[in-house]
């Protein structure tokens, strides 16, 4: 089966029970900074499953650009990609459980003509927070799936979520049997090989606070993905990925230009595979509809590590590497009637990635040069981080990939010390620079001090009265005249809402509660349930300000000691800041 055809009858299939058929949104995610990419077909969805209308109903399904950078390391084995495309369908607050298997059910074995016999089913155990799911194991049971290839297995494995935080609940996840002969009857938790999974059915109704205490939603709803290219895989009983026409033509035209087959070695075959999947990755990213463009920060170091490899692994199979762009085109010619975007983009994904290629060509082999000359020195197994930092510095080496390199030497690298010598640098060259308002306050002012305060009460009052426990700081800006505060909500805020937030930072002023500061790990100041959406951003401890019961935030202050100080709090402005973002303008006196 080829790559249309299943995404074809996938959605066909959807759209015969009541589904709408919805685009499959930006790789990049709209309202969460805590991950830089669209992990999961349900990303773009999180406002609708925790409650808020979609234009399209409460049946949907899609095909969903994802990146998992997780297991990149991985990426050269016969299933992990980087980039993948995963089928979905979605019940927000419409049907639940019996539904949704029976859905699934039908579609692989009368649509896709899978038998029943090489099916296996998992579903939630069951403890503390959620029952054993006795339900969907009667519905399975009903459907034709005897009892022993049903397995209950815990929340390491049958429970879904995004990430720490967030809407998940027990899901079940539908395997087909490999071949592989094993003995007895294990899961597919401990199974040698046995079972693959291709679909995910979360059964999604609980909410995880920060502090991993569990609420349920307002609605049931049903997020399912199914991995197109591992399932075209199984169906074709092809024994990896590169198999399937998403990547075929890709692996001919790697062994005509380098002149190697595929296969041939252990070496060349995983060379030809990381340069297939970098570069379909980078090629989405760039062509994006939000675009990524190669740099030393969040998304665009990722697109850069991936660029920097495919171009490292096309030098290992003598791959002229200023012809990855050729692979790129093919990829732009293959999605682009799927993906519109990467055609309208064609010449900017081209371009960036020639550029990006020339930069790092000139450095590679000088870099690797000096990178074996101290080699010959180091005494131990360890690569010091100064040599480490000078190799990302002067010769551009991510510093995935000189963990890398040094491992196949068979050395290892300090990076306790690379982040030292990169934070050492980094302090150099800021002083002197523009301090910027980070986490922390750089004019430490008395009115801006006190804005400062009024900013954590306007988002602790923001989460009161809309009622959201999800609403976090997008973004922050204060002057001595004003505060200026963005957040993730996807609609402006009725007048009755404006002032009841007005008046609940009043009120918290008027009560005159203490400020308080503690330093303690990230970990703990999690777990007590402090607001703070920098994540890594911070070091291993952080201060937290406490403002009476009413806010807990990550911060680097300084701040009110008490919030009377701030006297009155007027809200200026709320409008658009961008998509799923609000901006309120407020001050005080
Ligand atoms: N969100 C679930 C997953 O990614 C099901 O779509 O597996």
């Amino acid at each position: 089966m080829k790559s249309y055809e299943l995404r074809e009858k996938y959605l066909n299939f959807f759209a015969s029970k009541g589904h709408a058929v919805i685009p499959s949104s930006s790789l990049i995610p709209e309202n969460d900074p805590s991950v830089l990419f669209t992990t999961a077909g349900m990303h773009p969805l999180v406002p609708y499953l925790l409650g808020q209308k979609h234009p399209a109903g409460t049946r949907l399904t899609d095909v969903q650009k994802c990146v998992r950078t997780g297991d990149i390391d991985e990426v050269g084995d016969a299933t992990h990609c980087t980039f993948f495309e995963m089928l979905g369908n979605w019940s927000l607050g419409d049907y639940f459980k019996k539904e949704s298997i029976t859905y699934s059910f039908e579609f692989l074995t009368k649509v896709l003509g899978i038998p029943v016999d090489k099916l296996a089913v998992t579903v939630f155990e069951g403890d503390d927070d959620a029952p054993r799911d006795e339900v969907a194991a009667s519905v399975w049971e009903g459907l034709g799936i005897p009892k022993d290839r049903i397995f209950y297995l815990p929340k390491k494995h049958n429970w879904w979520i995004a990430s720490t935080t967030g809407p998940c609940g027990g899901d079940t996840e539908i395997f087909v049997d490999t071949g592989k002969p094993v003995e007895g009857n294990p899961s597919p938790a401990d199974d040698g090989g046995k079972w693959v999974e291709i679909w995910n059915n979360v059964f999604m109704e609980f909410y995880r606070h920060p502090d991993g205490s569990y609420t349920p939603l307002s609605q049931k709803n049903v997020d399912t993905g199914m991995g197109l290219e591992r399932t075209l895989c199984m169906l074709n009983g092809y024994k990896s990925v590169y198999e399937t026409d998403l990547f075929s033509d890709i692996i001919a035209k790697l062994e005509e230009l380098s002149g190697k087959k595929y296969g041939s070695d252990d070496a060349v075959t995983k060379a030809m595979r990381i340069i297939a999947d970098h570069m379909r990755t980078a090629t989405f990213m760039i062509g994006d509809e939000k675009g990524v463009t190669p740099s030393n920060v969040d998304q665009g170091y990722v697109l850069r590590r991936l660029l920097r490899r495919a171009v490292r692994y096309a030098r290992m199979i003598e791959l002229d590497s200023t012809l990855l762009t050729d692979i790129a085109k093919m990829y732009i010619a293959k999605y682009k009637d799927v993906y519109p975007e990467l055609g309208l983009g064609a010449e900017h994904i081209v371009s960036e990635i020639a550029k990006e290629e020339e930069k790092f060509s000139k450095t590679l082999g000088n870099g690797i040069k000096e990178m074996e000359k101290v080699l010959k020195w180091v005494q131990g197994d360890t690569l010091n981080g100064k040599t480490a930092f000078r190799l990302y510095d002067t010769f551009g080496f991510p510093i995935e990939m000189t963990v890398e390199i040094a491992a196949e030497r068979g050395y290892k690298v300090d990076i306790e010390g690379y982040n030292k010598a990169f934070e050492d640098h980094q302090k150099k060259s800021q002083a002197g620079a523009e301090q910027k308002f980070k986490g922390g306050l750089a004019d430490t002012g008395e009115r801006t001090v006190y804005l400062h305060t009024a900013t954590h009460l306007l988002l602790a009052s923001l989460k009161k009265v809309l009622g959201r426990d999800d609403i976090y700081q997008k973004g922050s800006n204060i002057t001595a005249e004003r505060l200026r505060f963005d957040f993730n909500f996807e609609r402006p805020l009725t007048e009755e809402e404006k002032k009841a937030v007005e008046n609940a930072v009043n009120d918290a002023i008027a009560k005159d509660m203490p400020v308080t500061c503690r330093e303690m790990t990230i970990e703990q100041a999690r777990e007590e349930g402090a607001t703070g959406v920098f994540g890594s951003k911070y070091g291993e401890v952080v201060k937290v300000y406490t403002i009476g019961d009413y806010s807990k935030e990550i911060c680097g202050g300084p701040h009110a000691e008490h919030t009377g100080q701030l006297k009155h709090f007027t809200l200026l402005k709320e409008g658009s800041s961008s998509a799923g973002v609000r901006r309120i303008r407020a001050t005080i006196d």
